[in-house]
């Protein structure tokens, strides 16, 4: 309940007053009572309420009561008025002797007035929910969802729908929020009263509104200001231009509709929270302006970018054409056909030769309860592959958002190989029903390493629904948390494992061959252009051990981390027999898979689509990838082997680098979440 606001009666001429229906009217009796006056006595019509402080000892109120310094009457009126001055209020005064001295008459006008939001989030406007004006988060949660009109409806040039303040599509509005202004009054205001909308500065950046034309209606600034456009069915109201615009009271019982529109996410500087005023003018005389003496406020909160595990479903698969690619372009056309998903290709007309499709995008998506679509962030990498994201996969219903940073601020970890996201975990009591972002930087020791860029860190904080973990990537050469982790799903437990690489896993393997008599076994056996190396060769090279020593070190870093920050058990993570190599590169040793990265796999559902090892050969069958096969079939999982050693793994990345999977959103609303 808003304060009473306070108004003057005199006794010398009737005034009159708007009352909006649910407010309350605090008149004074004393200041507008004629001089000498020291009893008083109320009437009214019977669509005003009053009550009157001090309460009066007398049990009527048509006796007289005595006047104090601080009589006050407080006027609320329970419905709208079928017309200008219907109801009224009389305050009779009196002297020592009970003689009449005066009357103030007060005329009412009752208005109903409601800016009405989805603040239950069922998809529905409601009526003046009682929460409106504040956000709540969880289930028992309330307030309204925003989206960022990010998406493209345009048909020619490409632009985001945000980028315009003006609406060229109705299924453009698809993208906006609804909001109702709900009034019930007399054909019109009082004159000189009139129905404003207005927000901050601040929040003008991050949000702008439309409403419908209504037919009754003529032309209002809003208008004329759009003019310019041949679309005048929706009429910008606010804007950063425009902060406070006068909107059309439409008379008797009229609901207009408005159109809410987000334009950015949530960031360093803006917690995703919005709010939007709606006031009752009061004209005071020619020439002063108008006092505001109602005003509804409702909150909105911006939608936030979500990112999906791998344990959700694909929908699409999409990866690189290039002129020597062809043997990995089979091995995926083969898993993703066999998964039933679907593939597609960027032609090297578009990707100019790199890739690197996990590299320049990550797929999210957006959600609302009335509507909700796939976003992806492109990358600040900006490889050949940099106009994709835009060009391709922007458009109706698939938004864009990308962060822009100096090229000189730009590292190999910002490019989303490093940017990674877990299933659903609970940590020591805490639920992340949307998993947890992984992101990699420099070890924290280093005094000067590699790290995600600021604004990428920033507005992956920002997001908050999916609060990220930073690991330790900086060790090695490409510097990607994909080169040592992933996750797959599994039907115990928490439903997923955490793979790891794992050189300690690799060197007992291979000793275990070595003692069975597989020593002379070779790796990379079948290959050109590489040295073929035996079992006994590699567990001889004691530089070799050390480094993979090293590299064990780093993993073990981040294996804590993650145990810790995903509250996760050494069940419920895999080792895999992954070797490492460090390579000099500007004096700083960092390292780099020595065979096929097993863990930078893609993952479509129980599919695995694993980089072919070329480990050495017992009984005709490579050993990596049967001990790969034994420990994933325990969970269900099928894996099959992509050969990528040519045109990926030589180029220092995997199947998991070269190729990208846009999934199914969750089925938890983020807005679900207890912060
Ligand atoms: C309503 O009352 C006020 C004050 O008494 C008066 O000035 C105004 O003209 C009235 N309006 C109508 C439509 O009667
Ligand atoms: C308003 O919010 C409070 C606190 O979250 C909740 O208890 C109440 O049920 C809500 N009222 C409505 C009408 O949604
Ligand atoms: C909106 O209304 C609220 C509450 O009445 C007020 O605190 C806020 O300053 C108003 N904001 C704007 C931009 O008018
Ligand atoms: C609307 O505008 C036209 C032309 O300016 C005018 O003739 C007409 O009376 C107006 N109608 C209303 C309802 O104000
Ligand atoms: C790198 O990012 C991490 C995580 O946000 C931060 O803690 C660290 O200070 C950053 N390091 C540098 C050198 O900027």
């Amino acid at each position: 309940m808003t304060h009473p606001r306070t108004l003057r009666a005199d006794y010398a001429k009737p005034t009159s007053a708007v009352c909006v229906v649910g407010s309350v009217l605090n008149v004074n009796l004393n200041r507008s009572a004629p001089p000498g006056a020291k009893f008083f006595s109320v009437k009214c019509t019977d669509n005003v309420q009053y009550t009157l402080n001090p309460p009066p000892q007398e049990t009527s109120h048509l006796a007289p009561i005595p006047l104090r310094g601080n009589s006050v009457l407080l006027i609320s009126m329970s419905r709208a008025s079928q017309s200008e001055n219907d109801s009224k209020i009389s305050v009779q005064y009196y002297g020592n002797n009970k003689e009449v001295l005066g009357k103030a008459v007060l005329h009412l006008t009752a208005v109903e007035i409601s800016l009405d939001v989805d603040a239950d989030r069922d998809g529905v406007v409601e009526k003046n929910n009682p929460n409106k004006s504040s956000w709540k988060w969880g289930p028992t949660g309330h307030g309204a969802i925003l989206l960022v009109n990010c998406d493209s409806e345009q048909t020619y040039v490409k632009k985001l729908d945000s980028e315009q303040d003006y609406v060229s599509k109705a299924s453009d509005l698809q993208d906006m929020s609804p909001m109702v202004l709900r009034t019930k009054g007399p054909a019109k205001l009082p004159k000189g009263y009139k129905l404003t909308m207005h927000m901050s500065q601040g929040d003008a950046e991050s949000v702008r509104v439309f409403r419908t034309k209504s037919p009754d209606v003529n032309s209002s600034m809003a208008e004329k200001v759009l003019s310019k456009y041949f679309l005048r069915d929706y009429p910008l109201v606010l804007s950063r231009e425009v902060l406070s615009q006068e909107v059309p009271y439409l008379g008797g019982e009229a609901e207009m509709r408005f159109y809410v529109e987000g334009l950015r996410f949530p960031d360093k500087d803006f917690n995703g929270l919005i709010s939007i005023n709606l006031s009752l003018l009061e004209p005071v005389n020619e020439g002063l302006p108008e006092t505001p003496i109602f005003t509804d406020k409702v909150v909105f909160r911006v939608a936030p970018w979500i990112m999906t595990p791998n344990t959700l479903k694909p929908v699409e698969v999409f990866v690189c054409s290039t002129s020597d690619n062809y043997q990995f372009l089979k091995g995926m056309r083969n898993l993703v056909g066999m998964s039933g998903y679907k593939l597609k290709i960027c032609h090297e007309y578009e990707n100019r030769g790199d890739r690197w499709m996990q590299d320049e995008l990550e797929f999210g998506y957006i959600d609302s309860p009335h509507h909700g679509f796939p976003v992806v962030l492109d990358s600040p990498r900006d490889g050949d592959l940099m106009d994709f994201p835009y060009n391709d996969l922007l458009g109706p219903d698939f938004g864009y958002v990308t962060r822009t940073a100096q090229r000189k601020d730009v590292s190999s970890l910002d490019s989303f190989g490093n940017l990674e996201v877990s299933p659903p975990v609970t940590v020591r009591g805490k639920h992340y029903p949307l998993g947890r972002i992984i992101i990699g930087v420099a070890f924290p020791t280093a005094t000067k390493g590699r790290n995600m860029t600021k604004v990428v860190q920033e507005f992956l904080w920002a997001q908050k629904v999916q609060e990220p973990i930073a690991l330790f990537s900086d060790w090695l050469i490409v510097g990607h948390v994909d080169e040592f982790m992933s996750f797959v799903p599994a039907p115990d437990r928490k439903g997923f494992r955490l793979l790891l690489a794992s050189p300690d896993a690799a060197y007992k393997l291979f000793r275990g061959l070595q003692r069975d008599g597989h020593g002379k076994a070779k790796l990379f056996d079948g290959l050109n252009d590489v040295q073929q190396i035996t079992v006994n060769e590699l567990l001889e090279d004691e530089q070799f051990q050390s480094e993979n020593d090293y590299v064990q070190n780093c993993i073990d870093w981040n294996r804590d981390v993650l145990k810790r920050e995903l509250g996760l058990d050494d069940e419920d993570i895999i080792d895999l027999p992954i070797l490492f190599k460090l390579e000099e590169d500007k004096q700083v040793h960092r390292a780099v898979a020595f065979y096929p990265d097993m863990v930078n796999m893609i993952v479509l559902g129980k599919n695995l689509g694993i980089p072919k090892p070329f480990g050495p050969r017992v009984n005709g069958r490579c050993a990596l990838e049967a001990e790969m096969c034994s420990l994933m079939e325990g969970l269900g999982l099928s894996c099959t082997f992509i050969d990528d050693f040519a045109s990926y793994h030589k180029l220092l990345g995997e199947v998991h680098c070269g190729s990208n999977v846009r999934r199914e959103p969750f089925a938890f609303k983020w807005w679900n979440l207890e912060m």
